[in-house]
């Protein structure tokens, strides 16, 4: 990971640790969001070696002359570690991550993070919060924009991949970024979807869902690791011993730096868990988190715990040494350039945002193939909120994307069809507004032309942190606007740009096509148009289910299995007395229990036909392999990507019930029409282990199901058993 081998760094760190006062180490554990402005104030700070760490700071010039009065100022010269948001994109502004997520490609999503590295890197970032690899299986919570979903094997490839793209090939080159597993653990759990609430999280869905995403950035090499704000069984992940001590550190060997959220140390209060300032910062850094972000309860008050042994001093030098061992690792002690270059976005870095926001996109619906529009058309109706909203298109977390760098649709499809072919009419002011004025000039538009395209979804202020929702409707008058443009008879085709999930039930009944954007970034205009008239064809598949309604939730595709299991001939809703007994299974009387899109579910403009999946061998014996295969053929008529997954259950008899599906693989392919490819998978005994019970991770005998498939609820399966 670093061109400096551990060993030449180890007695750098040791010889400063020996020369460091104890205001000098607390002052490295302390990471402060105060730099707004280089003050004299902080300019002293630094100099008395106050502050480790910055975190969202200052100018590109104020970063560099806060690290030279470090460098050179300070007593010992130890240089600050600058850190910043930098989620999904810096200046260049890639989809959420929960639309990256929907391309299913790692590669894409580690050139999207390598670009956000060296831009932010060009202005004296060396640390970025990210990724964020909280498995998100309620949409309630608007932090699933931030997630990769609700999956923890798709999860775990693409949060090591994001990792991959910040850190680089070595943490010091000059446009490397440590990255930050986050939040570690369990905070996409947070009851009721509401954000920062309790996680009560069994050990099997633990080890099984929440834990494999963070396991695998450990091995991908993370440089950090971030604590979760929220309990997890009534204890703060904050102060969490067994997840800090016995898993991260003990089971996992990570000998990286962890860092808490935003004032998490103080919020113990809150939670009733710690009874002071005091209390909280002894129970964290027993715990193992390292650096406080923002509370100052460790530079306050772990001199006086040290001094009357209620925190031993080799806490706090193990924490210190942590940070500076992360500090020569970037190479910050050794001449990486505080940089303070100016950053633009490039012809390069628009054309991968572009691509990544057409890989995002999802077509959910295509009645009588109402896409792609020919671009023969006459006359389009550009008609919604959010065709012509740079801000909102950019998504949550853009704290240096520009505005005037975006591209909406609007634009775009002026550009792509000439402005006189293009009738705009926004018909609400936000996603939010209630009032009908603009309906008028918008039911105008949609009447003067062949089709509308309407852009309908969530502004960006709806989603992200603490902006949780307890309805997931199109917000405002959105869906009377719907109705009104559906009697016009006229062909629509909806494009929703969003954080989450919403529920559309009824407006996807009175549109001919849906195709779900996500907030897709600067680019997300021109790959829209792109994508409407048939440049491209749409290969996004969700990476998290999409509910019916609201009251579905808690819904996900890899549950376990009721007694009484609800058959697909019991999907609608009963007329007469629905106690009938023979539905006495696992349903809802009052809508359909199947999700309205499953997870793994995506549409194109080709159609793709799946042979029967078919398995190598019908015994899995020893340390041996199944081969998994099955053909994929372009049945339609265009040439396209399909995202084939691969999906396991079992076994049956075992000692745990099993969820019904589990996601173990997948890869993207590009087929011409009429093409056929065999797709192979290689599944070994490790690759079906799981928990069950008391430190027992196994694949235990019996029968297993396995599928390729398009998505989690199609697929014709084959079986294999496990001796
Ligand atoms: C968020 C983190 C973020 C941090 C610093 C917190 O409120 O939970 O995800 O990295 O702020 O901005």
């Amino acid at each position: 990971m670093t061109r400096m081998h551990a060993a030449g760094i180890d007695p750098r760190v040791e010889d400063l640790l020996r020369r460091m006062t104890i205001e000098e180490k607390l002052g490295q554990m302390s990471q402060s969001t105060s730099m707004n402005t280089l003050t004299d104030q902080i300019r002293a700070q630094i100099r008395a070696g106050r502050w480790g760490s910055f975190l969202n700071a200052g100018s590109p010039a104020d970063r560099a002359e806060a690290q030279r009065i470090a460098l050179k100022e300070s007593r010992l010269g130890i240089p600050l570690i600058f850190a910043r948001d930098v989620i999904h994109g810096y200046r260049t502004i890639f989809p959420i991550p929960l639309g990256q997520s929907a391309s299913w490609d790692p590669d894409l999503i580690a050139a999207a993070a390598r670009l956000a590295a060296r831009e932010a890197a060009a202005q004296g970032i060396q640390w970025t919060f990210a990724p964020m690899i909280d498995i998100a299986r309620d949409p309630r919570w608007g932090r699933v924009a931030e997630s990769f979903g609700e999956d923890p094997y798709l999860t775990g490839v693409l949060g090591a991949a994001m990792v991959r793209g910040f850190q680089g090939d070595s943490l010091d080159s000059a446009d490397s970024l440590a990255a930050c597993a986050k939040h570690y653990a369990g905070y996409g759990a947070a009851e009721a979807g509401r954000d920062y609430n309790s996680a009560w999280i069994p050990e099997i869905l633990l080890r099984d869902v929440y834990l494999p995403p963070f396991k695998a950035a450990r091995e991908a090499g993370v440089a950090s690791f971030m604590t979760a704000f929220n309990t997890v069984n009534a204890v703060p992940a904050t102060a969490n011993r067994y997840l800090l001590a016995d898993i991260l550190r003990r089971e996992w060997a990570f000998g990286g730096l962890v860092v808490t959220d935003y004032e998490a140390v103080t919020n113990l209060i809150a939670h009733g868990f710690a009874r002071d300032a005091g209390d909280a910062a002894r129970r964290a850094i027993l715990a193992g988190a390292e650096m406080e972000m923002v509370s100052t309860a460790y530079y306050d008050h772990l001199k006086s715990l040290v001094a009357s042994k209620q925190v031993p001093m080799s806490a706090i030098d193990n924490a210190v040494r942590d940070i500076l061992r992360l500090k020569f690792q970037l190479g910050l002690f050794d001449g990486r350039a505080q940089r303070t270059g100016a950053v633009q976005p490039t012809p390069e870095s628009l054309a991968l945002a572009e691509r990544a926001a057409e890989e995002s996109a999802v077509l959910l619906q295509n009645k009588g193939a109402a896409l792609p529009l020919p671009k023969s058309i006459r006359k389009l109706a550009v008609i919604g909120p959010l065709a012509d909203s740079p801000v909102d298109q950019m998504g949550t977390w853009v704290m240096d994307g520009r505005a005037s760098d975006v591209r909406t649709p609007l634009r775009a499809l002026r550009e792509m069809l000439g402005g006189g072919r293009v009738i705009y009419a926004p018909a609400l002011k936000n996603s939010r507004d209630n009032s009908h004025d603009g309906f008028a000039a918008a039911i105008d538009a949609a009447r003067q032309s062949d089709a509308v395209a309407l852009f309908l979804g969530e502004e960006q202020s709806l989603s992200g942190e603490a902006r949780s929702r307890a309805f997931l409707n199109l917000p405002g008058a959105q869906e009377a606007l719907v109705d009104e443009l559906a009697k016009t008879g006229k062909k629509i085709v909806v494009v929703i740009l969003a954080g989450r999930p919403l529920t559309f039930h009824e407006t996807a009944s009175k549109v001919d096509a849906i195709l779900y954007a996500w907030h897709p970034g600067t680019m997300g205009g021109p790959a829209v148009a792109r994508l409407l008239f048939g440049d491209a064809s749409p290969s996004g598949k969700l990476t998290i289910t999409f509910p019916r309604t609201v009251g579905q939730i808690p819904i996900y595709y890899a549950h376990l299995n009721t007694g009484r299991p609800a058959l697909e001939s019991e999907l609608g809703v009963p007329l007469g007395n629905p106690a009938n007994p023979q539905g006495y299974t696992s349903k809802y009387i009052d809508v359909d229990f199947t999700p309205e899109y499953p997870f793994g579910f995506g549409l194109s403009y080709t159609k793709f036909t799946y042979s029967p999946s078919r398995v190598s061998s019908a015994v899995l014996r020893g340390a041996g392999r199944v081969t998994v295969s099955a053909e994929i053929a372009n049945a339609g008529s265009r040439e396209a990507d399909e995202i084939v997954q691969l999906y396991l259950s079992g076994p049956v008899g075992g000692s745990v019930a099993r969820p019904v599906r589990e996601l173990k693989g997948f890869s993207r392919l590009h087929l011409k029409p009429g093409e056929k490819k065999t797709v192979q998978f290689s599944v070994s005994r490790a690759e079906l282990a799981y928990y069950h019970g008391e430190k027992q991770f196994s694949a235990e005998p019996g029968l297993y199901q396995v599928w390729i498939a398009q998505d989690s609820a199609s697929g014709i399966p084959a079986k294999f058993s496990v001796e």
